[in-house]
């Protein structure tokens, strides 16, 4: 019978034995996976654990700050690293979803690496690898579709050359936030929505630019900070707006307008591989929308995803 407390007593342990005094780096995502790894690791070897936490720019809003001083209250060793316009520059000109995955985890190995250099004598680096994640690794699934942000940067360890520590490797989601809760983590981080790796990048369909993405980050926070005042948050499996690459035609007082469409996407699932749209309340989805075309300049024109997966994906690229 497994307990939150024995796992946490012995991984540390395990940990302590096997790590030493040495030093390991550790990448965290503001994910519940990487935060929970963190703290584990962190338990066993305090200081000797750095890490490092990347500003892609492709976050929600806020997210970096907001999470950045969660993570400093919990007592982690954390050196955030604004690295928001290595990342434009990478993904400019490109629209094709799998060359802007291949350019967001390239930029993350440069920056993570860069950053990991400057510790001294690291040895090791930890990942919040969970047991779906070790299962899907072999699984036959195109890559566009199945990769985790950490296989997003497989590459990683082969060149900065260090060995790896997983200490959740065992674990399924929902033990792995029972560990995180035991473990003092606030709700924000364990009760957390999955947000893919490559992040806002893959819901601004075509060519990703810095105000677009800003426009995107607005939308976003109107329906998630609606759906957790309106008590929807925690209900739905993942939630998010997509910005469309087309135009449409709108009125502004006497004026035609021709500005930007979103879609807006929430869904319920247990693990991500089937998913169904969410029936989120028609009275709910109204004023989400007027307030997103009221306040979001740009935007003139909202719609709601009603496609399940499969066929569709929960995200449109
Ligand atoms: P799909 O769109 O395949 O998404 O139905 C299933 C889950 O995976 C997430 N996802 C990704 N996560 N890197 C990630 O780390 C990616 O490239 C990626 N693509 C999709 C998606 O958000 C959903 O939770």
């Amino acid at each position: 019978n497994w307990t939150p407390e024995i796992f946490i007593e012995s991984t540390v342990r395990q940990l302590r034995e096997k790590l030493g005094n040495d030093r390991v780096v550790l990448g965290l995502s503001g994910g519940v996976d990487s935060s929970v790894a963190a703290m584990l690791i962190h338990e066993a070897i305090g200081e000797n654990l750095y890490c490092i936490f990347v500003d892609s720019g492709l976050l929600r809003k806020r997210e970096f700050e907001d999470v950045l001083h969660s993570y400093k209250d919990l007592g982690l060793n954390v050196k955030g690293v604004n690295a928001k316009s290595r990342f434009y520059d990478a993904l400019a000109g490109i629209s094709d979803p799998e060359l802007k995955r291949k350019a967001i985890g390239r930029t993350f190995i440069d920056v993570f690496d860069a950053e990991a250099h400057k510790i001294q004598g690291v040895k090791w680096l930890g990942q919040g690898t969970i047991y779906p994640d070790v299962i899907e690794s072999v699984s036959v699934k195109g890559p566009s579709v199945t990769i985790k942000s950490h296989h997003n940067v497989g590459g990683l360890p082969e060149k900065m050359q260090l060995k790896v520590v997983e200490p959740l490797n065992t674990l399924f989601k929902d033990e792995v936030r029972v560990v995180g809760r035991t473990l003092a983590i606030p709700d924000n981080i364990i009760s957390r929505h999955p947000f893919p790796g490559p992040g806002l990048a893959i819901r601004i369909l075509g060519e990703v630019t810095a105000e677009k993405v800003q426009t995107l980050q607005e939308v976003d926070d109107i329906f998630i900070t609606s759906l957790k005042e309106r008590g929807f948050y925690n209900e739905v499996w993942q939630a998010g707006a997509i910005l469309l690459p087309v135009q449409s035609v709108g009125v502004m007082g006497d004026e035609r307008t021709y500005e930007s469409v979103v879609a807006l996407r929430a869904v319920t699932s247990v693990d991500g591989m089937t998913a169904d749209w969410a029936h989120l309340p028609h009275e709910f989805l109204a004023d989400v929308s007027s307030e997103i075309i009221n306040k979001v300049k740009g935007v003139n024109r909202v719609v709601y995803d009603i496609s399940s997966k499969p066929p569709a994906t929960i995200e449109w690229e």
